[in-house]
């Protein structure tokens, strides 16, 4: 078996156990992200997951090709649900960050990956509403059951943070149990491009917290806190979660939006070939925040020396955020 410790650097919270606050505040200090592990997954619904979505990029790729267009998109959406193909997105960073990474990024204008959002509500009043893509008869339930299985490791997290925060359990998901969160496969193709090509560019996430598990292919690349850029390989069924903007404002920035990318590394290269497999999916869930909740410091971070942020409503700050990404 690969010895992966080179490139595992916190350590993984396993939520059978009792975990200490010190240890989250240690992790996102020293890290900027958590790893954990929960014995309730699933582990089929993510290869069925993977799957699916491998024949799907796959299909609607060589669509494009041939047709020159491709269902499932809908640009009225700002590609917020369904299908989003290359090129239609810029990666969002703040030139400021620059400033503070040792290792500094290569810089890419559009993002060649696909991707594809499946909404999740727990009212269920979705809107826009979800799209199902109509040649794929298991895409309903493969989805649905894999979007569950994050969700609820998920839930136990927020409980967990919450507590670290000094909030009631149900704090986080009190403020997240009307917004709309999405099951969000990136697809990227690895016998189209060349080794170093960065499918999502230099960027942070501009929702609350991103979950993964592990690609069947590596290619995820993070900076720590202290601004070094390192290789992030998830353990087999272990799930990332990396703070995104919202985050950053709910902790008074101090903890930020991890900043990331995907490339396309020589091993990914070589792997594709070996077992013909064209298409590098993430399996990954964005988790947002109720529209009108104020992002503002929580009174943990308060008397922290904290950064000054404008209180403004997700709502209003998500608006801001889309308009900067283009997806034309
Ligand atoms: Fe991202």
């Amino acid at each position: 078996m690969r010895n992966i410790s080179r490139f595992r650097f916190s350590m993984i919270m396993d939520l059978n156990n009792n975990i200490q606050k010190d240890e989250i505040h240690n992790q996102l200090k020293n890290y900027g992200y958590l790893l954990v592990k929960d014995s309730r997954i699933d582990w089929k619904a993510n290869e069925e997951y993977f799957d699916l979505m491998e024949t799907y990029f796959d299909k609607r790729s060589r669509e494009l090709e041939q047709n020159g267009k491709v269902n499932d998109c809908f640009p009225q959406y700002k590609y917020q649900v369904g299908l989003g193909y290359e090129n239609i997105g810029k990666p969002n960073y703040d030139k400021e960050s620059l400033k503070y990474m040792i290792d500094q990024p290569i810089i890419i204008d559009r993002d060649p990956k696909w991707k594809y959002f499946w909404p999740y509500r727990y009212d269920g009043l979705y809107n826009p509403p979800k799209w199902i893509p109509q040649d794929f008869k298991n895409f309903e339930s493969i989805m649905n059951n894999w979007q569950f299985q994050l969700l609820r490791t998920t839930e136990q997290v927020l409980e967990i943070l919450s507590l670290a925060f000094e909030e009631e359990k149900e704090f986080f998901y009190n403020n997240m149990n009307k917004a709309t969160h999405l099951l969000s496969p990136i697809g990227c193709d690895l016998q189209k491009h060349q080794i170093n090509t960065r499918f999502s560019g230099y960027h942070y996430d501009l929702n609350f917290i991103t979950v993964h598990t592990k690609s069947r292919f590596p290619g995820l690349f993070v900076w720590l806190p202290n601004g070094k850029r390192v290789e992030l390989r998830i353990p087999e069924k272990t799930i990332l979660f990396q703070p995104g903007k919202l985050f950053e404002f709910m902790t008074g920035g101090i903890y930020k939006a991890g900043y990331h990318e995907a490339l396309l590394t020589e091993e990914a290269k070589k792997e594709s070939i070996k077992l013909n497999k064209k298409w590098r999916v993430t399996s990954t869930i964005f988790i947002m925040l109720n529209d009108n909740t104020i992002l503002q410091p929580m009174n943990y971070f308060k008397n922290l020396n904290i950064q000054k942020y404008e209180a403004i409503s997700v709502k209003e700050q998500f608006k801001k955020e889309l308009n900067k990404l283009s997806y034309v």
